[in-house]
């Protein structure tokens, strides 16, 4: 699929915003310590952008985007495509990136490697594909034409899990489609989430402008980012609760905007009693524990009829049992680090919490520096915390269904309604169950961490508004214009 061109020297000045098409210091009094959360190495330390800089960054991109906007949908696409081209030669760098700032495993940098790329070569089809209508009229005369146009400039802010294809997912279409971006990665990844992707683009040849990163702390520039009179979009990948602030800010303040809120998660995992238990199993872990769990669509309830068990516990904590917890740099590791000290804290009152409720601890380690090896609760019920809120880490909690109605009735019993699956050898049964389920997506006979670029991403309920991907995303970084033409003269009453 890529090569890795040795010849190609490493991209540096890390420690640089990108405004305006100029590598510059930030102007702030505080800056960005960007840690390794393995072993806790400096990366990098970012001054960080002040609101002046902001600005600078919005007229930038309030600036070009016209122009961009004019260009052949021939030219846009060649940008996207040189940076598919780009991302390949540079894999290993960007995938050793990926390791040593977000604490992804190996096979986690990879399998966002390739949704990167994906989605990449996916928007390199938009400005081609993106398409008005012409719609017949009830008054004689008029035609009606519906032109998509770019919807203007866009403010990303994205967050550390996924840092460079969930940042990669908003920018490379808003830009194919001829906006403009002022992105703010998130503190913990400002590389993998920002920087990194601002030189590819750069590099591709994107003009100076377009895309502009600005690194400073969500409750420092946050508000003004989302404030601004330049975005007529704000796309957010982050928490429900910050999610929500930021629907408000968009709606209630000055200036209103749309809002595409990509938020939290708490997918369901259901084992129907006539599944195939040893795939199941397979899926659980992977699922649950890709990424030490810090993933939206994570396993976060596994839901098993009561018949089975009993036996799929047996074999989920023989086969848990088996990963290996530890630096994310090896090939073999399961489970990394968690992102920071905070994510660890939390972590570490949701199992004093799980015990506290009555829920048995089956599967536990000890914790060093980041890294919480996987924990595993049975007996767990659809009213403890394990199960209301999700854990965004190594930790799963088992619940038992009576049947296939109890499992359904759980498995909806959220606030969230992002990803689910469902396993079962009756397809039939596995349809009727996954249409039943209230959420964005749904998998059955598979894990519920599954994102492809031609296909909606999204979710219902506290999991957000809007959809990525394909022509849903399309739809959403544009705008619809109704213009019509009266080509004869139109009788009016009076
Ligand atoms: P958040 O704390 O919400 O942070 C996400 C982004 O929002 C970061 O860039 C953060 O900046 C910024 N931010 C924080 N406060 C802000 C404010 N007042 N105004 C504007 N921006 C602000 O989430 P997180 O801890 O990074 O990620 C974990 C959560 O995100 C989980 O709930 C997870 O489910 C959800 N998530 C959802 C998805 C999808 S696709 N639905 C994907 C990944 C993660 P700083 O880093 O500077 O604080």
């Amino acid at each position: 699929m890529s090569t890795n061109n040795t010849t190609t020297s490493a991209y540096t000045d890390f420690h640089l915003q990108f405004i305006a098409g100029e590598w510059q210091t930030g102007k702030d009094d505080s800056s960005n310590t960007n840690t390794n959360p393995y072993n806790g190495d400096t990366l990098v330390e970012i001054q960080q952008a002040t609101k002046d800089q902001l600005n600078e960054a919005y007229d930038a991109a309030s600036q070009t985007q016209e122009a961009w906007a004019k260009q052949t949908p021939a030219t846009r696409a060649a940008v996207l495509y040189k940076v598919v081209n780009i991302l390949d030669q540079r894999q290993e760098e960007i995938v050793d990136w990926l390791i040593k700032e977000s604490g992804s495993t190996r096979i986690k940098a990879m399998v966002e490697f390739s949704a990167t790329r994906a989605i990449t070569l996916e928007a390199a089809t938009f400005p081609n594909r993106v398409h008005g209508e012409i719609r017949p009229s009830n008054t004689p005369g008029k035609e009606n034409f519906i032109y998509r146009e770019p919807i203007g400039v866009v403010a990303v802010i994205s967050p550390w899990n996924f840092p460079l294809h969930l940042t990669q997912r908003s920018i490379a279409p808003a830009l194919a489609l001829g906006n403009a971006v002022v992105l703010k990665p998130a503190s913990d990844t400002p590389v993998t989430g920002g920087l990194l992707l601002a030189k590819v683009f750069e590099e591709a040849g994107l003009p100076k402008g377009l895309l502009n990163v600005v690194v400073g702390s969500g409750s420092e520039i946050g508000d003004a980012i989302v404030e601004h009179k330049a975005p007529s979009l704000v796309s957010f990948t982050g928490s429900t609760s910050v999610g929500k602030h930021i629907g408000e800010l968009a709606n209630g303040g000055e200036y209103i905007k749309q809002v595409a809120l990509e938020l939290g998660g708490n997918s369901p995992f259901v084992v129907l009693k006539d599944a195939d238990i040893e795939q199941a199993v397979k899926a659980a872990a992977f699922g649950k524990f890709l990424h030490q769990g810090q993933i939206c669509i994570a396993i976060n309830r596994v839901i098993v009829e009561d018949e089975i068990y009993d036996d799929f516990v047996e074999r989920f904590l023989a086969h848990v049992k088996t990963l290996n917890v530890g630096d994310p740099n090896k090939q073999d590791t399961a489970v990394g680090p968690i992102i920071n000290a905070k994510q660890v804290k939390s972590l570490k009152e949701k199992i004093a919490k799980a015990q506290e409720e009555g829920a048995k601890m089956i599967l536990s380690g000890e914790i060093e520096g980041q890294v919480v090896p996987p924990h595993i609760f049975t007996e767990v019920t659809r009213e403890m915390d394990l199960s209301r809120n999700e854990v965004f880490g190594p930790l799963v909690g088992i619940i038992r269904a009576k049947d296939e109605d109890d499992a359904l009735s759980i498995a909806n019993d959220s606030m969230y309604g992002l990803s689910s699956a469902v396993f079962t050898t009756d397809m039939q049964k596995g349809l009727r169950f996954a249409r039943g389920i209230r959420a964005g997506m749904t998998h059955i006979n598979d894990i519920s961490v599954n994102d492809e670029s031609n296909t909606p991403f999204g979710g219902e309920k506290n999991s957000g508004i809007g959809r990525f991907n394909g022509e849903w995303v399309l739809e959403e970084f544009t705008r619809t214009h109704w213009i019509s033409m009266q080509n004869e003269p139109r009788e009016y009453p009076f």
